[in-house]
């Protein structure tokens, strides 16, 4: 039996690290275990200019503990007027993607786009200078049915999206469904996918056993079982289109312990040995290394990290919460324990 795993030092190709006070306790987590993260746009307001962008990951690298080496990489967020021409700035900027949420589907959303035809000329940009869109993949139509709206995404959006664009590069953000796996094995080297570790790890059941445990609820929503062995096949497949995202969103204790509970999941504090868990019962860690530190930084065009980060096959006891600014941010699997560590 394997006792220590040690990887190419590892990325997190989809993060949330929110803005002031909480960005002491989340990016010092995540620095501890990756070299790089794409760092998702959907603050309030959100970050929608080159200069913002840079002035926020200006603030994310003064939280960067001292002697950490850990590089925010930027997004912008699509609206239905993001102007072509700030594709190039960006670009220029060292900006390494754009992120489409559909109006209404995810947190902070509002400023979504609400049809994509009317990004269409930014998107005609970004093909051209090869600037990735990541998609967070639901409808958010309320007639369609909360968990098919990641199934119904690929068939009226996503689809003719790529019709229009085929070499647009598309990362389908926290797939969650068998249907999502599929699209994405089946397309061409311009789209990719990640998977988050929750996802990996949890069926929906999680969600309301023994009642309603909200720490578990997060957007797109975990789905049956059948989806989730769907996804773990995906993720230890060794295919290159496939790789980590931790998706880790935090959002304080009173907000998700609430009658309208926020959405997100925060795993950044123990990401990898969530996922050294999900591939280990897979019977799979020797596919650990590649899909968390190499497959990402390959679809980005990005260099591979140079560092390591080793896992060891030890008990320990998830804490029940961090300080979040005011407030208290609980993680993932707080009070339980997980087989693998960080050393
Ligand atoms: C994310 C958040 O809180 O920002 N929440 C979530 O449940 N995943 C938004 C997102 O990624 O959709
Ligand atoms: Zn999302
Ligand atoms: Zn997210």
């Amino acid at each position: 039996m394997i006792k220590t795993l040690t990887l190419t030092r590892p990325d997190d190709w989809h993060l949330h690290v929110r803005d002031g006070a909480a960005l002491s306790t989340v990016v010092p987590h995540s620095a501890a275990q990756f070299g790089r993260a794409i760092i998702m746009p959907n603050l309030r307001p959100p970050v929608t200019t080159t200069a913002q962008a840079l002035a926020y990951k200006a603030r994310i690298l003064a939280a960067v503990p001292h002697g950490a080496a850990f590089e925010p990489l930027m997004t912008l967020y699509l609206t239905d007027r993001l102007p072509p021409d700030e594709i190039a700035r960006a670009r220029e900027a060292g900006i390494v993607a754009v992120k489409l949420y559909p109006a209404g589907a995810t947190t902070n959303s509002d400023a979504g786009v609400t049809e994509l035809r009317k990004t269409y000329p930014t998107l005609e940009a970004m093909q051209r200078l090869g600037v990735p869109l990541l998609v967070h993949g639901e409808v958010t139509a309320p007639e369609i049915d909360l968990f098919d709206r990641e199934a119904v995404f690929i068939d009226t959006q996503l689809i003719p999206l790529r019709r229009d664009f085929p070499e647009l590069k598309i990362v389908f953000e926290h797939i969650t469904t068998r249907e999502a796996a599929h699209y994405v094995a089946e397309a061409d080297r311009f789209t990719a996918a990640t998977l988050t570790a929750h996802h990996l790890l949890y069926n929906r059941n999680a969600i309301f056993t023994g009642g309603i445990r909200p720490h578990y609820y997060c957007l797109p929503v975990l789905k049956r079982e059948s989806h989730r062995q769907a996804l773990l096949a995906a993720a230890v497949s060794g295919n290159p289109r496939f790789f980590l995202g931790t998706d880790s969103a935090p959002h304080p204790v009173h907000l998700k312990e609430h009658a309208s509970g926020c959405a997100g999941c925060y795993t950044a504090f123990s990401a990898m040995e969530l996922y050294a868990q999900a591939f280990d019962g897979m019977d799979a860690l020797d596919k650990l290394e590649a899909f968390a530190s190499f497959f990402g930084a390959d679809f980005y065009g990005l260099p591979r990290n140079t560092g390591t980060l080793t896992l060891k096959r030890e008990t320990w006891t998830v804490p029940e919460h961090f300080a979040f600014g005011e407030a208290e941010l609980k993680p993932l699997g707080a009070g339980e324990t997980l087989g693998w560590r960080v050393i």
